[in-house]
């Protein structure tokens, strides 16, 4: 029997790409950049499944140059606004992602963000560097207290509430906003949920989004919302960049409205090293890297494959992703 062909975005950790080699005939893209949209329209044709990642913009017109034979698009990665999940359900094309194994480790990634912004530790760093550590300064990289702060987190999700549980271990009043109302999500961690996002963004020393981009989440974060917040604030991003308004962030940091943002995720991405943001020292930015640990990494090879190969052996992949009802 012929085995299945698959394209294969990207060379993924080992443990995830030979489960695909053994089970598939797999074309896999060498370099490190992803396709340009024209040779992915052609690298697809005739595939019965594709493992894409986050870069990889999967809609139906990509769908529709792989064929009626396509089964499964797999996403290595939890997050699928890459994907176009209306055109996929009604071409009949499952799609997977990556859920729960990433979660423990993107929320110590914004917890260390929160962290390395309360204690300027990137400035500190900087700071160092530049040759200007001459002395102890009873006045110099004055920072904030993470202890006993206020946390505030939109979105209580899988990473939202290990968050929290990181938050509550130093100390931490935590609070949350959450679009889908699940009270029940922050009971379990003594958390303490608000009834509107102003209410929120009012109380919180540190504000981390943990919400999935859809259009309801576009620009969440904008200059009205950032206008509300204490001026004291710290915002973290390791959700989707398009959660915050760039320009409005920019602005919002360069005139103090808020203290500073820590951002693993940013729109544009990948930041331009010209951009505006760079050039703020209360602005740190990491490229994309809250599942970036080795045990995760491959975790999530393992997973991408086997949804991928459930897929095009016709059987129900692990994790699939549901339409919202
Ligand atoms: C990363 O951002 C992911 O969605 O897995
Ligand atoms: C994503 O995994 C989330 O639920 O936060």
């Amino acid at each position: 029997m012929n085995k299945p062909r698959v394209f294969v975005a990207r060379i993924i950790p080992e443990a995830g790409l030979n489960m695909v080699l053994d089970t598939c005939d797999a074309e896999i893209w060498p370099d490190e950049l992803p396709p340009p949209s024209n040779i992915l329209l052609e690298k697809v044709r005739g595939m019965q499944g594709i493992l894409s990642l986050l870069t990889d913009r999967i809609d139906g017109e990509v769908m529709d140059a792989a064929g009626p034979q396509l089964k499964i698009i797999s996403n290595y990665a939890v997050g699928f606004d890459n994907i176009d999940i209306e055109a996929a359900s009604e071409r009949g094309i499952l799609v997977g992602n990556t859920p729960g194994i990433l979660t423990e480790t993107t929320a110590d990634l914004a917890f260390t963000l929160l962290m390395s912004g309360a204690r300027r530790i990137v400035e500190g760093s900087d700071y160092i560097r530049a040759g200007r550590w001459k002395t102890f300064k009873p006045m110099e990289l004055l920072g904030l207290d993470i202890h006993h702060a206020t946390l505030g987190i939109i979105g209580m999700g899988r990473i939202g509430i290990e968050l929290a549980r990181r938050a509550k271990g130093f100390d931490m009043e935590v609070i949350y906003f959450d679009h889908r109302r699940r009270p029940e999500k922050g009971d379990s961690v003594g958390a303490k949920m608000c009834h509107s996002l102003d209410e929120l963004l009012a109380q919180a020393d540190f504000i981390s989004l943990h919400v999935p981009l859809t259009t309801e989440t576009h620009h969440l974060i904008d200059a009205t919302a950032l206008g509300k917040m204490k001026r004291t604030a710290i915002l973290i991003n390791t959700s989707r960049g398009q959660v915050v308004d760039s320009d409005a962030l920019y602005e919002a940091l360069h005139s103090g409205k808020i203290t500073y943002a820590a951002l693993d995720v940013t729109d544009p991405e990948p930041l331009p090293p010209d951009h505006k943001l760079l050039t703020l020292p209360n602005c740190l930015v990491v490229p994309h890297i809250g599942s970036a640990s080795v045990a995760t990494r491959n975790k999530m090879a393992v997973m991408a494959a086997e949804n991928l190969v459930a897929g095009v052996s016709g059987q129900i992949p692990p994790h699939i992703v549901k339409l919202p009802a």
